[in-house]
């Protein structure tokens, strides 16, 4: 598929617009004495949003759910929503609609204000057990449609998968399809088949794991990289590192925030996750500092080049 937007291709338009649309996303309220900023009062945080391929805009930041649960997970992305995300990002295998649905329900924000990503897992792949998973994962959530619809893992039948979804697309039942954990190779074989090309590929990529391979061929298609585990979900010692410390103490910012402005400035969706609302909002403020070329080069030699949950395999 062609990648242009009013004549700009997706990534030089997303250069253009990211600060532009800074103006016209979401508005949170967030007290900025919580941010360990000077002033106690409180500040509009604004999300810049990504273009997808297809034309509809995805915030860049948003609110990862993976283990969050009934009561926990209830009050969690209700906390995350009153604080000012709008993309909440979960799955059928977490076993959290119901309960990302509730949270929804009781933020009190109009549903069309969200960006709701749910998954289809391995078992029900293929093109019948994609329609029916997609159906219980909306009526769990509460919802009618989905703002982006992923393929969790690329095992089993996914052009059957791949259809399903299609078809859903243009129903109009899910605003973007996109696919998740899959390696370049797994793409390229998606285009032998596929009518539409996906406008998201979630993977695991953090200061760890910068995914050499993955990033750069990303980066030049039209698929989107989205950052699953953004904080390699607390592994290696992320939020005590040296060097990531360092860097922040220029700027008076914390590890996870300097790990957050690192995948914004690579042009990367990140969903952070956190039970913890002071975190929340600390995750959210990083749109007011710029790390430096130096910064991004530094943080570069902080690549392990693996996966950080080998069990995951
Ligand atoms: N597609 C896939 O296969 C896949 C796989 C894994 C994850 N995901 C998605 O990606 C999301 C994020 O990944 P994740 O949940 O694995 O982990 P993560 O977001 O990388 O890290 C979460 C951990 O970071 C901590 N944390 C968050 N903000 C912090 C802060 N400001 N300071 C210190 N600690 C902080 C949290 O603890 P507190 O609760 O104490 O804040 C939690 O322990 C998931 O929730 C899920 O939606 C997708």
């Amino acid at each position: 598929m062609e990648n242009q937007i009013n004549g700009l291709k997706r990534r030089e338009f997303l250069k253009g617009t990211a600060k532009l649309t800074l103006a016209t996303v979401f508005i949170g309220p967030v007290s900025s004495k919580l941010l360990g900023a000077t002033s106690n009062t409180p500040k509009n945080i604004l999300i810049p949003t990504v273009t997808l391929n297809n034309g509809i805009l995805m915030p860049i930041l948003g609110f990862g759910t993976n283990t969050l649960k009934d009561s926990i997970g209830i009050q969690c992305v209700s906390d995350a929503i009153s604080v000012g995300y709008r993309l909440i990002d979960t799955a059928h295998i977490y076993g959290n609609e119901e309960a990302v649905g509730e949270g929804i329900i009781r933020s009190g924000i109009d549903r069309k204000e969200l960006f709701i990503t749910s998954k289809v897992w391995v078992d029900d792949s293929g093109y019948e057990g994609t329609k029916k998973a997609f159906e219980k994962s909306i009526k769990k959530l509460g919802v009618d449609y989905l703002d982006l619809y992923l393929i969790h893992r690329p095992r089993g039948d996914v052009k059957g998968s791949w259809q399903a979804m299609e078809e859903l697309y243009e129903a109009g039942k899910i605003r973007a399809i996109g696919v998740s954990n899959f390696l370049p190779e797994q793409l390229e074989q998606m285009k032998t088949y596929a009518k539409i090309e996906p406008v998201i590929n979630q993977i695991e990529t953090h200061v760890f794991f910068q995914e050499k391979i993955s990033y750069p061929y990303l980066k030049n298609s039209p698929t989107q990289i989205e950052a699953w585990s953004p904080f390699a979900a607390g592994r290696n010692g992320i939020f005590s590192n040296p060097t990531l410390a360092a860097i922040g103490k220029k700027y008076q910012k914390t590890n996870a925030q300097v790990c957050l402005r690192w995948h914004y400035q690579r042009d990367v969706v990140a969903i952070p996750r956190s039970s913890q609302k002071s975190h929340m909002i600390e995750n959210l403020n990083i749109f007011d500092f710029e790390l430096s070329e130096a910064d991004m080069n530094t943080i570069a030699t902080l690549d392990l080049n693996k996966t950080q949950f080998p069990e995951w395999g």
